[in-house]
């Protein structure tokens, strides 16, 4: 809605009792705010151009939210707020966000939708503002799309604390005004499954052990025990599967490997080939015998990130009762150097037969995931995406732009731009050169090797060829999320700390698959 300079002029000059920018003392129990939008003002106009719910709040107390707003400078730019205390009986504080241009769309260049990544942008910086100043419950402006506003609030919000004694205050959120409430829960479904995969992420790698990850995805399932079957399969039957490569990284340590494996039947039809999902689940990465230097070591408690994206993808479709059929499987284990540890040089077999030198201890991830993709065929998958932290090189590629992804097939790579353009957690398509292959083929007293020969070049691409060597589907995609495990301050609503990233990505792939006929 567009407000005439002149009438805000004149509203201006009215008597009012707002506090402006001022501390608020309001007590415990009227301790709830508001988050409004608005949009960045045109070079060609003078007003300000409220969003739909902040026009209608504006208008309840006869235009002094505009007039706040003019006060103190009618320029709010994108991702910028300000707070207003006393101007509404019901909400002490309300913190207006800039959501920057209105007619932005989706981005031919940045493969993202702008409207949605600012109003997530707009609404996290609101609610946070809102959670600093303690106020414990928050209504949202949609800002016309409930459902990224929801996601914008639940990231935003999110903090590991755990192990905090003096913890932020937890806030609760509800849309404002009239809206879409689908949309709404649909936003806080997403929301809450990427911050599933962040605590797991975030979480010290002596609480998040492999049974202490397999238990808490089990319980986080049971509410759809219905649809749902977990199968924690401990070491006895990885050795009678015969994955080698997956228990010649897990003897290194003193924790018991766990194979996760869910099943989730959301598929009337009980017999439509699953979506199988695979994640690296490497819940602390030391390097081994190869051990990484201990500077930043500490980071490599979120190395299954891969197995908590994808799980927490399968969670969050069950929770939203998509009608497909899924597999979840998670190789878990500690990477740590022992007696016991593989050495470099060594030699393992793969559930597959092949053989496979491991000259840097490393380089375990495709070691677990070259058992677990030989699996996942056994269940006659449409197709099998695996997420893994597996380089450093897609790192150096990418960034933490997007994700890296190598796959064998058209179809599922436009299926996941698609997804990833409307949760702007965003995939970048790599090479599945043979020229790679070569690399890891020709350079092995075995099969294979499990780095390239040029052991730093291309370094996201030789990991790559090398799952490839176990995967016989048509439709399979490898994503390389090295890049995106981490936030400084890249992503604006992520606070620092483990992403969670691709989850909604994972789970946008999901819902339209499920919707395909
Ligand atoms: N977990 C690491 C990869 C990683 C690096 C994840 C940085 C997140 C941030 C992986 O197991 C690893 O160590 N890869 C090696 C492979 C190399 C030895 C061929 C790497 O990237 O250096
Ligand atoms: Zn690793
Ligand atoms: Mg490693």
């Amino acid at each position: 809605m567009l407000i005439p300079f002149r009438r805000v002029l004149l509203t201006a000059t009215r008597q009012h009792n707002c506090r402006l920018f001022s501390d608020s003392h309001a007590t415990s129990s009227t301790r709830k705010g508001l988050v409004l939008g608005v949009y960045e003002k045109q070079p060609d106009n003078e007003g300000i151009r409220l969003t739909e719910a902040a026009a209608a709040f504006d208008s309840s107390i006869s235009g002094k939210l505009s007039e706040m707003l003019t006060i103190s400078g009618p320029l709010l730019k994108k991702g910028k707020s300000r707070t207003f205390y006393g101007l509404h009986q019901d909400f002490p504080s309300v913190v207006v966000v800039g959501l920057g241009k209105s007619s932005t769309g989706v981005c031919g260049k940045e493969n993202w939708d702008n409207c949605k990544e600012s109003i997530r942008a707009a609404v996290s910086v609101g609610c946070r503002q809102l959670q600093d100043l303690e106020v414990a419950h928050v209504e949202v402006d949609p800002c016309g799309d409930g459902q990224s506003a929801a996601e914008g609030a639940v990231l935003g919000l999110f903090e590991y604390d755990e192990f905090k004694t003096k913890k932020k205050v937890r806030v609760t959120t509800q849309p404002y005004g009239s809206v879409d409430s689908a949309a709404w829960q649909k936003g806080v479904l997403y929301g809450d499954g990427q911050n599933l995969a962040r605590r797991l992420m975030e979480a010290p790698a002596n609480h998040i052990t492999p049974t202490a990850f397999a238990n808490t995805i089990e319980q986080k399932l049971s509410p759809f025990a219905h649809k749902v079957a977990v199968h924690k399969r401990p070491q006895c039957w990885i050795e009678s599967e015969q994955m080698g490569a997956f228990l010649s990284v897990s003897k290194g340590s003193e924790e018991p490997p766990v194979f996760l494996e869910l099943h989730y039947k959301g598929s009337l039809d009980s017999a439509q080939p699953p979506l199988v999902l695979v994640g690296k689940g490497i819940t602390f990465d030391s390097g081994g015998i190869s051990l990484k230097p201990s500077s930043g070591m500490d980071a490599m408690r979120a190395d299954m990130g891969g197995a908590a994206t994808v799980c927490s993808a399968l969670v969050t479709a069950a929770a939203l009762k998509l009608p497909i059929n899924i597999i979840g499987l998670a190789p878990l284990c500690e990477n740590m150097p022992s007696g016991k540890a593989n050495k470099p040089g060594d030699v393992v077999r793969a559930k597959n037969g092949k053989t496979i030198q491991v000259d840097n201890t490393d380089a375990e991830g495709r070691l677990i995931l070259a058992d677990a993709l030989c699996y996942a065929h056994s269940f006659k998958p449409r197709a099998i995406i695996n997420a893994a932290t597996l380089t450093g090189a897609v790192d150096v590629a990418l960034g933490s732009a997007a994700a890296g992804v190598f796959t064998n097939s058209d179809w599922l790579w436009e299926r996941l731009q698609k997804a990833s353009i409307v949760t702007g957690d965003r995939v970048w398509r790599m090479p599945l050169f043979q020229h790679y292959t070569k690399q890891i083929t020709e350079n092995a007293l075995a099969d294979l090797n499990n780095v390239g020969k040029y052991s730093r070049s291309g370094g996201a691409c030789t990991a790559a060829a090398f799952l490839r060597e176990f995967v016989t589907a048509d439709h399979w995609a490898h994503l390389d999320i090295a890049g995106v495990m981490t936030n400084k301050d890249e992503i604006p609503y992520l606070r620092k700390g483990m992403s969670g990233r691709p989850t909604r990505t994972l789970v946008e792939f999901i819902a339209g698959l499920a919707s395909e006929p």
